[in-house]
């Protein structure tokens, strides 16, 4: 797991023109939003450098000659500029805010919507922790790029150029003595940002390690109580968190030492203002005014300072961010409509697969021409031992996945050339590992059909064998089921999968029957429901109790991806192949 986690932080060039340039194009169709941004950024930054030139004249033009009247004037324009900056920098910060928050939103819904068009085999590889943090931080980096960076680079340079002029304007000897601090400030400031920024890292790392074991301890629970591994468990735990603790202990140290001594500069750099300011204005060359306005000029140099300093990092992460988002949305789906592809509406259900080479990894075929013909409605069952290829065989007719050579006909039409928005209306599956979102169970039947009634749910409930369940549970239909449908035991996720395929009313059915042995009550029903659920549809059932397939037309029986036996259940037991073989077993046990 760290070596995933580092590669996550791995940072690279700090600009790269060509993700500068999309980054730019994300934020392009906002300009006026930045235009008027950065119009009430200036303005804010105008109104709130004049206020120490204000505080000068009113101590040398009021003050010095005690004009009253002069110094309400000062004070009033003094309280204007205040309330211009307050004005305008709220009003910036909004606009900024909103603008930056819409192109995050934008860009998160894009990828989600990639995400879910991209192929299976590309979720099989990828983490989900990954996609999350595309999701999350890198969007972020990218968001605080688009957002503070504007500011920091328009903003804070125009502070400081306005600083700098404003006070060469009124003493070239004391800006040149400000200016000596200046490059200490700099530097340090660049080397902490530098160092907090490598501990950052460490500390982020840290943290993903601990959340990725607790997210791991607690989805396997179950196994770490019937092992009685809690103590262990504990102690892991403890190390983790022991390590981040580290890794923050390391950012305070660092804050504690830097903060101070950026502190003590600033007050160096007043005292030698004052000491210097002050000898020039008992000698006269000065006034109290301008000595006044420098030290107050010296106190808003830093704020730009550190902003700056910063946007070294705020890039590079940026680019990183937007590297890895873009990486992503760039990804072409292989399995994708054809040009001419068409939407089929209805179809009988004739199924035929002609010369079918697949494999998951193109060197290993699970695959190798294999051949099958399903008439209309007909019911074929599949057995076959584990890993034999059976569900791939379903996972190829659900496009899931593209053979590597052969082609896949439903009534005579190339699989390739039936969009897939239509070919998901033509055929339901029951999974082997139902999946169920957390959600009430009503919305789970649903998903089936999205614009079914209420009373088309409970009819397919009836169908399905599911009024014994729903009975028992008080909110019924409307119970709230937890994340993978945890408060259900398996055999009711199956029911629940198998009422989601009658409400979706396919033409051809999968049914991929679970492994886990479900008590003979449940199977009784699970059967009934099926015969309901085939009834005048194309049928593929994989089973692993026999019994659930004894009545099928056909039964198939695969072996390393090739059909070794077909026929009816009588015909295939006076084979004495394989099938015969696995039935004797069962009925024997
Ligand atoms: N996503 C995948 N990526 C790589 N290999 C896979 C993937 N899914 C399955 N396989 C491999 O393909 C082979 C066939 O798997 P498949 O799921 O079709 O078997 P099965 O006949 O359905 O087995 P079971 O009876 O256990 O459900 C297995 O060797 C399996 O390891
Ligand atoms: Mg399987």
């Amino acid at each position: 797991m760290p070596d995933i986690e580092l590669e996550e932080e791995v940072l690279g060039k700090a600009y790269d023109p060509r993700l500068a340039r999309r980054i730019f194009k994300l934020a392009l169709p906002h300009k006026r939003e930045i235009v008027i941004t950065v119009i009430f950024m200036l303005i804010a930054s105008a109104a709130d450098l004049a206020r120490p030139y204000i505080l000068r004249l009113a101590i040398d033009k009021a003050l010095f000659f005690k004009d009253l009247p002069k110094l309400i004037t000062y004070g009033i324009f003094y309280l204007v500029c205040i309330g211009m900056s307050s004005l305008f920098s709220g009003l910036q910060s909004y606009f900024m805010t909103r603008m930056g928050e819409t192109i995050v939103l934008n860009l998160r819904n894009d990828l989600f919507a990639h995400l879910q068009m991209l192929d299976l085999s590309f979720h099989n590889r990828e983490k989900v922790g990954r996609m999350i943090s595309r999701l999350t931080s890198d969007i972020d980096a990218i968001l605080e790029l688009i957002s503070s960076g504007i500011t920091t680079i328009i903003g804070d340079g125009f502070v400081l150029l306005g600083i700098i002029v404003l006070l060469m304007s009124m003493n070239l000897t004391l800006t040149g003595l400000t200016f000596l601090l200046l490059p200490i400030l700099f530097l340090m400031s660049f080397e902490f940002r530098k160092r907090m920024r490598d501990i950052y890292r460490l500390v982020r790392i840290s943290i993903s390690i601990v959340t990725g074991n607790f997210a791991e301890s607690m989805a396997g629970i179950k196994v770490t109580k019937v092992f009685a591994r809690f103590k262990e468990s504990a102690e892991n735990f403890y190390r983790l968190t022991q390590n981040s603790l580290e890794a923050v202990m390391k950012s305070v140290r660092l804050a504690s030492i830097y903060f101070p001594a950026v502190e003590l500069i600033s007050a160096c750099g007043t005292a030698l203002i004052l000491w210097y300011g002050g000898t020039k204005v008992i000698e006269g060359v000065i006034t109290i005014g301008t000595l006044v306005a420098f030290l107050n000029y010296l106190g808003r140099f830093f704020g730009p300072i550190q902003d700056l300093t910063n946007i070294y990092n705020i890039l590079q992460s940026a680019m990183a961010g937007a590297e890895r988002v873009f990486g992503i949305l760039d990804i072409e789906p292989k399995i994708k409509d054809a040009p001419d592809a068409v939407d089929v509406e209805y179809i009988e259900g004739r199924i035929d697969f002609e010369h079918i080479y697949f494999g998951y990894e193109p060197d290993r075929m699970i695959l190798e021409d294999f051949n099958l013909h399903i008439e209309p409605s007909e019911k074929i069952g599949i057995a076959g031992p584990t890993g034999a290829g059976k569900t791939s065989i379903t996972n190829l007719l659900l496009r899931f996945y593209q053979p590597q050579r052969g082609r896949i006909l439903i009534d005579g039409i190339d699989l390739q050339k039936i969009s897939n928005r239509s070919l998901r209306k033509l055929i339901a599956v029951v999974p082997q590992e139902p999946f169920i979102f957390s959600g009430t169970i009503l919305e789970n039947i649903r998903f089936g059909r999205l614009d079914a009634t209420v009373e088309e749910v409970e009819r397919a409930c009836e169908l399905a064998c599911l009024g014994n369940l729903l009975s028992r549970l008080p909110r019924g239909l409307y119970t709230e089921l937890g994340e993978r449908g945890a408060g259900i035991s398996v055999g009711e996720k199956q029911l629940i999968s198998i009422a989601r395929a009658i409400l979706a009313d396919p033409r051809i059915l999968i049914l991929d029957e679970a492994t886990s042995n479900i008590d003979t009550e449940t199977e009784k029903l699970i059967q009934i429901a099926l015969q309901r659920l085939m009834e005048g549809r194309t049928s593929i059932v994989i089973a692993h109790r026999l019994s659930t397939i004894r009545e099928m037309d056909r039964i198939i029986v695969i072996q390393d991806g090739k059909i070794t036996e077909m026929g009816t259940h009588e015909e295939l037991l006076r084979n004495g192949g394989l099938y015969s073989h696995l039935v004797e077993i069962s009925e024997r046990g």
